[in-house]
């Protein structure tokens, strides 16, 4: 089978890597693609956002799978329009990928399917603004209801900066009368967060493994928030029965309410959890693969890839046989642009590549987001420019070895977290080392 994957990132990356692994692929193609996604697939510059072009391209190509990677198409209604020309998509419909795309409209979902998450109001004038802070006190959580690549929520203590987000966010600056969005304030979960996917035919659910993402900028959890630094998994320190709880509470309820409102929801549910002191609460749906958990979370999928998401799109996941999953820990790290998540720096050539490729394989390798060729270079090109993935027996070794591969790298003015999986890995040896005992 010829699959198309949609989109550009180090999560398409993930994804076409992925495929490629796959024996039942037999060519693979991107569009856009990036640098590194060039090295495996035939890319294709067409604008990812014009479900047309991306049909014509599909049909062109004679492919029996796209797959849509970013929020923004899917938004857009791009696997509408490719599966209107009678070509299996693997991404939800425009509307079903309202679960992301308006978080108002998630909140209602889950309270008709009674699905645990925070306490919250939808706002739209200053004065709901101000009672809605009044009501749940601090810490604030403010979030900007349409798509904001994870950069549109402000947690903060200063009621100041909880209002002025809340504001502009609806856009009505005080002193002005004209209300024109809507903003959701709620309660503060306190907990860990999960990002558990689930990969959907409009009926039945098939949970992946769990994974956890730093969003904030710098080591400590500190700084803005991004579109998330690293992740990993396992999550060695969850309860076993994580899973198939939230299958039962969260995935197959909201799911299933989906169904009912007539706008089925197939292709990957993401579910954002907080794992708060009062049970699983869910922070946000995303309507397709997370990025960086994708990258650690493929790194352990046995399964080959092409079939699962190709059953999926043709609603045969029923009969598809429980996943297959390697017993190694993940680990991958972010690199960002000089000034990300601001205004980012690109351009900035990158060197180490292959020295990575070469002393660090298969076990480290480098998945390309924001970077183009230009004539022997690569260079920069976005905010984040690589997710560098590791595997190892466990979290530590795949920690080493994701560190390793980042020595190499010469980025100017390059930044990355260097506490990714850190808790994480101390605990499971401080674990091992009790068992021993
Ligand atoms: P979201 O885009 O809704 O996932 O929010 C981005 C990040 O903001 C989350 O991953 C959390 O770290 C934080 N956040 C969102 N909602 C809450 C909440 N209710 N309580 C605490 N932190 C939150
Ligand atoms: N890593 C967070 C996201 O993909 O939304």
């Amino acid at each position: 089978m010829k699959v198309l994957v949609i989109g550009s990132g180090a999560r398409e990356h993930a994804l076409c890597r992925s495929l490629s692994l796959d024996p039942g692929v037999t060519a693979l193609h991107c569009a856009p693609g990036n640098a590194g996604i060039a090295e495996i697939a035939e890319t294709h510059a067409i604008d990812p956002l014009d479900g047309a072009a991306v049909a014509h391209l599909a049909e062109q190509l004679g492919v029996g799978l796209v797959v849509v990677g970013p929020e923004a198409p899917l938004v857009a209604g791009v696997a509408d329009v490719v599966r209107a020309a009678d070509i299996p998509c693997f991404g939800p419909s425009r509307q079903a990928a309202e679960l992301e795309g308006s978080k108002a409209f998630a909140k209602e979902v889950m309270a008709a399917a009674a699905v645990p998450t925070a306490r919250s109001y939808v706002c739209t004038t200053p004065e709901e603004i101000d009672e809605a802070l009044d009501a749940f006190g601090a810490p604030y959580v403010v979030k900007d209801d349409g798509l904001a690549a994870g950069k549109g929520v402000v947690v903060t203590d200063d009621i100041e900066a909880a209002r002025a987000h809340a504001r502009a966010c609806t856009g009505t600056p005080s002193g002005s009368e004209k209300p024109e969005g809507r903003v959701v304030i709620e309660e503060y979960l306190d907990g860990p967060e999960v990002s558990l996917f689930a990969v959907t035919d409009g009926t039945t659910v098939v949970p992946l493994q769990p994974a956890q993402d730093f969003k904030r900028a710098l080591d400590g959890d500190a700084g803005p928030n991004t579109g998330g630094m690293g992740a990993y998994s396992p999550l060695p320190w969850a309860d076993p029965k994580l899973v198939d709880d939230v299958l039962q509470t969260v995935l197959q309820p909201t799911v299933d309410e989906m169904r009912r409102r007539g706008t089925p929801f197939s292709g990957l549910l993401y579910a954002g959890l907080a794992l708060t002191s009062r049970g699983v609460r869910v922070v946000e749906f995303n309507a397709r693969f997370g990025d960086p958990e994708t990258q650690v979370v493929l790194a352990r999928l046995e399964t080959p890839l092409a079939g699962l998401l190709l059953a999926a799109a043709k609603g045969t996941l029923d009969e598809l046989a429980p996943l297959r999953w390697n017993d190694e820990a993940a680990v991958t790290v972010v690199v960002a642009s000089h000034n990300y998540p601001g205004t980012p720096r690109t351009g900035d050539p990158i060197d180490g590549l292959a020295e990575v490729a070469n002393q660090d394989g298969p076990h480290a390798y480098v998945l390309h987001a924001g970077t183009r060729q230009d004539g022997a270079h690569v260079v920069s090109a976005g905010g984040r420019v690589l997710s560098v993935t590791a595997t190892g027996a466990d979290l530590v070794q795949a920690r080493v070895r994701a560190y390793t591969a980042i020595g190499r790298i010469r980025l100017d003015g390059s930044q990355h977290r260097t506490d990714i999986a850190a808790k994480a890995a101390e605990a499971a040896e401080a674990a091992k080392a009790e068992t021993r005992v």
